[in-house]
């Protein structure tokens, strides 16, 4: 086994971060809904608010990162070993077989993961947080103290945003039950806590180790 970086500062910062505002925004947008009652409507609402506002930062912290360091390209989909990923959940890790696919720094996602992260980002996220925005801005009052209501109608925008929250909720089982798919049942959590993970040792180059060292040669070269 060796320690391989997987996830740089920011990333985790970022994973975590959004994590908690999730499930922040989960339990005071039901308590809206109606499903229970802990804070009170008005101040569920209030704390709604604040922190879908913290989320809008994070995630627009989080998209310039993505770019600026290329990391959005480890996301681009890829239907190479995506049957052998699926099989491996279905049955293979059931009967102790190897993992189909090999992580690295470059590599941190399974073409299964890819799919799923990119729908996460495209559609998921963007669903919940823009028609949050719309039932944000659907009734507001202008400077002459006029309350000012949207045309698009409230009920649809309620509908999204619900949709979006149920299935985000959806995403979060599922997704915190695969982390415990790992090499071990924590490795893959500690590796999101300090940023290494341990992985086996091959004795076969990997395709990213084979880029990492033909950028290194090129380096050395010129
Ligand atoms: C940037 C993101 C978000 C924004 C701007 C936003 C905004 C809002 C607003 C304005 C409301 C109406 C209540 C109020 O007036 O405060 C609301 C309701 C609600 N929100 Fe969010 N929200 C966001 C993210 C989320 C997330 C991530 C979840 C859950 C995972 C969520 C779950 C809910 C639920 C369940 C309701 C009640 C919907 C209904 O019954 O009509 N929201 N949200």
């Amino acid at each position: 086994m060796k320690k391989v970086y997987i996830y740089k500062g920011f990333e985790r910062f970022w994973h975590w971060t959004q994590a908690a505002l999730i499930i922040f925004l989960a339990l005071t947008g039901f308590e809206v809904h109606g499903s229970f009652s802990i804070l009170g409507f008005e101040q569920a609402a209030r704390y709604h608010r604040a922190a879908s506002w913290m989320l809008i930062v994070l995630i627009i912290f989080a998209i310039f990162w993505h770019f600026v360091t290329g990391e959005w390209k480890q996301y681009i989909p890829t239907s190479k070993k995506l049957k052998e990923q699926i099989m491996f959940y279905a049955f293979g890790m059931f009967k102790g077989q190897k993992h189909p696919t090999k992580k690295s720094g470059l590599t941190k996602l399974n073409p299964l993961q890819r799919l799923v992260y990119l729908g996460f980002k495209l559609f998921l996220v963007p669903v919940t947080v823009i028609s949050g925005i719309l039932y944000m801005v659907h009734k507001t009052v202008d400077k002459n103290d006029t309350v000012v209501i949207s045309n698009i109608p409230l009920e649809g925008i309620a509908f999204w945003h619900t949709l979006g929250a149920f299935l985000l909720m959806v995403f979060l089982v599922v997704h915190v039950y695969m982390t415990t798919t790992g090499h071990t049942p924590t490795s893959n959590i500690q590796a999101m806590i300090t940023g290494y993970e341990e992985l086996e040792e091959d004795d076969e180059e990997t395709t990213s180790e084979k880029e990492i060292n033909k950028i290194d040669n090129n380096e050395k070269n010129t």
